[in-house]
């Protein structure tokens, strides 16, 4: 058992999984900031806003992650080589159209929420608590999200 009681392979495994997470969330905070920086267009006001909630809210999540996994007892990724290897979400470069932006972000909660309900069994396995209801947020709040970027795609 580790200090919060937790089984230390499965804290382990967890904080493998976690630190995979943290990299997609790492170059998806990129893309959408490049997003808020390059849009063009008529939408151009309301989605260099709406980018800059997102990647706001990003941002929190990156610690959030970084902070669970050392509180599960590991050392979380912190270089940018080491994202990029890891992540699943490539980078995105010379985006300015609006619906590909959109479409672009839509394309990466699919894969943050995968992510996330696969870390939601593993966290339910190893009765970590913490884990599980930090995901069981992001999902439900992502969910929203895609529901709200996919109206407005039409
Ligand atoms: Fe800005």
């Amino acid at each position: 058992m580790n200090r919060i009681g937790l089984d230390k392979k499965k804290a382990k495994k967890l904080a493998v999984e976690l630190n995979d997470l943290l990299s997609n969330y790492q170059v998806f905070y990129m893309n959408v900031r490049s997003f808020h920086w390059n849009i063009k267009g008529a939408k151009f006001f309301e989605l260099h806003l709406k980018f800059e909630e997102l990647y706001n809210d990003l941002l929190l999540k990156v610690d959030e992650l970084a902070e669970r996994v050392l509180t599960l007892g590991e050392t979380p990724t912190h270089c940018f080589t080491d994202y990029i290897k890891q992540s699943s979400i490539k980078e995105v470069k010379n985006v300015s159209d609006g619906t590909k932006c959109v479409a672009s972000i839509l394309d990466s909660f699919e894969t943050l929420i995968k992510k996330q309900r696969a870390l939601l069994d593993l966290s339910e396995a190893a009765n970590d608590e913490g884990t599980n209801a930090l995901m069981s947020d992001y999902i439900r709040e992502q969910e929203k999200l895609v529901w709200m970027y996919t109206s407005f795609l039409g």
